[in-house]
C-alpha cells in the first residue's frame, strides 16, 4: 500500500554560469547524471503514456489515485530536467541528436511493437532502477560535493522515485500478474538502460575532454568498486527484483525520501512547492 503521494514543483533557479565540473569527485558520474537529465523527459513521457493506458484496467480506487499522482510527479520531473537542458546548452554540450535517437529507437519502437503488459513491465523495472539509484545516492551521500542546485534537482527527483516506487509494480501485478512478464521486463529493460546511460556518459566525457584522463576512470572505478560499491549493489538490487516474492516495499527507505523533501522545503532552501493538478508547471527562469 502506497502512502499518500504529493506532486511538487521544483523551483530552484539553475545558475547560468555553472561549470561542467559540477561534481568534482567524479566527472564520469556527472556525465552519467547529465545523460540521465537528458533522457528524463522522454523517459517520463513513456511512463505517463503507459500508466495512462493502464488506468481503465485498475479496479482499486486507491491504486488508481496513486497512479494519477505518479503521473503528475513524473510530469514535474520532466519539466525540471528539461529546464536543466538550458544549463547544458550554455556549457556548450550537444545532446539533442542523441536524445532524439534514444527516444525513437527505444520508447517509440517499444510502443509500436509491444503490448501494454510488456510496456508496463518495462516501466516497473526502470522504476525499480530509479528507486535503488535514489536509495544508493541518498544513503551514501554521493552528491555531497555537487553544485547545490543540481544536487537539489537530482536528490528531489530521487526522493520522489522512492516515494512512488510501489506504484508501477502494483499496477503490473493488478493488470498482468505473470512472473514471466515481470522477468521479461527485467531482461529487456536493465541492459538497455545501462547501455544507453554508458553511451551518453561517453558522449558527454568526449565533449568535456575528460574521456582519456586516467583520473576520470580511476574515480569511476572508485564509484563502482571500493568506494560506493555501485557495481555490486546494482547487481544485488537487480537480483532482488528477479525474486518471485519481491515487492518494492521490502526495502524500507521512506525516511531517506522524507529527509530530502524536508531539506529542500525548509526556509534555507525553499525550492519545492505543491504542484496544482491539471496545471502545467511554468518554466522558471534561469538565474543571471
Ligand atoms: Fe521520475
Ligand atoms: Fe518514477
Amino acid at each position: 500500500m502506497t502512502a499518500e503521494l504529493t506532486a511538487r514543483r521544483f523551483t530552484a533557479p539553475l545558475p547560468a554560469d555553472m561549470t561542467r565540473d559540477w561534481l568534482p569527485s567524479s566527472p564520469a558520474v556527472a556525465a552519467a547524471l547529465d545523460t540521465y537529465s537528458v533522457l528524463v523527459p522522454a523517459n517520463e513521457a513513456f511512463y505517463m503514456r503507459t500508466i495512462n493506458a493502464s488506468l481503465p484496467l485498475i479496479a482499486d480506487p486507491a491504486l488508481r489515485k496513486a497512479a494519477e499522482t505518479f503521473i503528475h510527479q513524473e510530469a514535474e520531473h520532466g519539466v525540471a530536467h528539461k529546464r536543466y537542458w538550458q544549463t547544458l546548452d550554455r556549457q556548450g554540450y550537444r545532446f539533442r541528436g542523441f536524445e532524439r535517437a534514444v527516444d525513437r529507437l527505444t520508447f517509440r519502437t517499444v510502443e509500436r511493437i509491444a503490448p501494454l503488459s510488456i510496456r508496463l513491465s518495462m516501466v516497473s523495472c526502470v522504476e525499480h532502477i530509479n528507486a535503488y539509484m535514489g536509495h544508493e545516492f541518498l544513503s551514501q551521500r554521493i552528491l555531497a560535493d555537487a553544485h547545490p542546485e543540481v544536487r537539489a534537482l537530482l536528490e528531489w527527483h530521487f526522493a520522489e522515485e522512492i516515494e512512488h516506487k510501489t506504484v508501477s509494480f502494483d499496477i503490473l501485478q493488478a493488470v498482468a500478474p505473470s512472473y514471466a512478464i515481470r522477468l521479461l521486463g527485467l531482461v529487456l529493460s536493465a541492459p538497455l538502460f545501462y547501455l544507453v546511460l554508458t553511451l551518453g556518459m561517453l558522449h558527454f566525457l568526449a565533449q568535456n575532454r575528460r574521456l582519456w584522463r586516467p583520473t576520470t576512470w580511476g574515480r569511476l572505478l572508485h564509484h563502482l568498486g571500493g568506494g560506493h560499491h555501485m557495481l555490486w549493489r546494482t547487481l544485488k538490487h537487480l537480483r532482488a527484483y528477479a525474486r518471485p516474492s519481491f515487492h518494492p516495499s521490502q526495502l524500507d527507505d521512506a525516511a531517506l525520501a522524507e529527509a530530502v523533501i524536508a531539506r529542500y522545503s525548509s526556509s534555507d532552501a525553499d525550492w519545492l512547492t505543491p504542484a496544482k493538478r491539471g496545471k502545467p508547471s511554468p518554466q522558471v527562469p534561469m538565474a543571471a
